[in-house]
């Protein structure tokens, strides 16, 4: 099956991105949010993102009226009606994605390709909140969705072989590589990115070097573009919380618990760049600084 018509709900961070790309590659792509305030919110960096494009020269000024009228924003399900594929993108939470998906599945095409963009709730559970389990996968972008090329499949005991290889061909269009995963927690990157965060918290609570030690030291030596503390503070430290649980009650290790600290930063409100404090403190958002340096951890 081609994909022509491209659908996202939510337009967060990731939908937004991912809306952005679909349509900056062709695709009539329709965005759904709950409400005008958040879909107005979404678009607005959307275009702010655009624009940079145009100031940077990647995109001209034909694209990016071509790239706006090819992406409409909405806020009624219904408007997914004719979408040859679906990407959900809302909240991380795993009774309100299989809510949501037995409310959109009946208002879809029967055989529209129904993809879920979750870092950690389970595909096979949501696919059988559907009608068409085999018409079901997980895409699962990468943040900043503009920048990162990895998307990773997650094939289910029920995905149709064409479902699948249709999701291919569509992120191949997008400009980028599918990696074949399948339905277990973490998938690929988070089942071994998590893990590696979460043992620098150790390392820092067991004295092997500072915050801004920690992410020089792997920066640096091993040539990440952001060491492990700024990663966390990007990614959010609720998501990071939320993801090594997931991890943790599948694979029963210690080494996959989220250790004390994390789970104290997130109580006590601090995750990280969104809400201006994690293990950095971005006040002035231009030079972040450490935590370890001005308070006990
Ligand atoms: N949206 C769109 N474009 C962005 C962007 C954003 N949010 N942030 C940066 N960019 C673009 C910039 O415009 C710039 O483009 P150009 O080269 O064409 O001018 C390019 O990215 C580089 O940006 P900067 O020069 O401002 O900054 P850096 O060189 O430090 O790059 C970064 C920023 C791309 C975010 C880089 O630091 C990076 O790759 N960090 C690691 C990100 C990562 O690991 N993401 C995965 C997180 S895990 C995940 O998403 C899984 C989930 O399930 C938890």
């Amino acid at each position: 099956m081609d994909i022509r018509e491209v659908g996202v709900v939510g337009c967060g961070l990731m939908g937004s991105g991912i809306a952005q790309v679909a349509a900056v590659s062709g695709f009539p792509t329709i965005v759904v949010e709950a409400n005008r305030e958040l879909s107005d919110r979404g678009m607005a960096n959307i275009a702010k993102r655009l624009e940079r494009l145009v100031e940077k020269g990647s995109l001209s000024a034909g694209e990016h009226a071509a790239v706006r009228q090819r992406l409409r924003a909405g806020t009624e399900l219904s408007q997914l009606a004719q979408c040859d594929l679906v990407i959900e993108a809302i909240t991380e939470d795993a009774e309100e994605k299989c809510k949501f998906w037995r409310t959109l599945d009946p208002l879809l095409r029967p055989d529209a390709i129904r993809a879920s963009n979750t870092s950690s709730v389970s595909i096979t559970r949501m696919m059988m909140a559907t009608s068409r389990p085999e018409r079901f996968l997980g895409m699962h972008f990468f943040n900043p969705v503009p920048v990162m090329t990895l998307v990773e499949l997650v094939k289910t005991l029920a995905t149709d072989a064409e479902v699948y290889e249709s999701a291919v061909r569509f992120t191949q269009k997008l400009g980028k590589t599918a990696v074949h995963t399948t339905d277990r927690p973490g998938f690929i990157v988070n089942r071994l990115l998590v893990p590696y965060l979460t043992d620098a918290i150790r390392a820092l609570e067991e004295g092997a070097g500072s915050i801004s030690d920690i992410d020089c030291a792997m920066k640096l030596g091993c040539n990440h573009p952001m060491g492990p503390f700024v990663l966390m503070d990007y990614i959010g430290l609720d998501t990071m919380y939320f993801i090594a649980n997931i991890l943790f009650e599948e694979f029963r290790e210690p080494r996959f618990a989220p250790p004390g600290l994390l789970k104290r930063l997130v109580i006590a409100g601090r995750l990280g760049r969104k809400s201006g404090k994690g293990f950095y403190d971005y006040f002035d958002p231009a030079s972040p600084v450490p935590l370890d340096q001005s308070e006990r951890l």
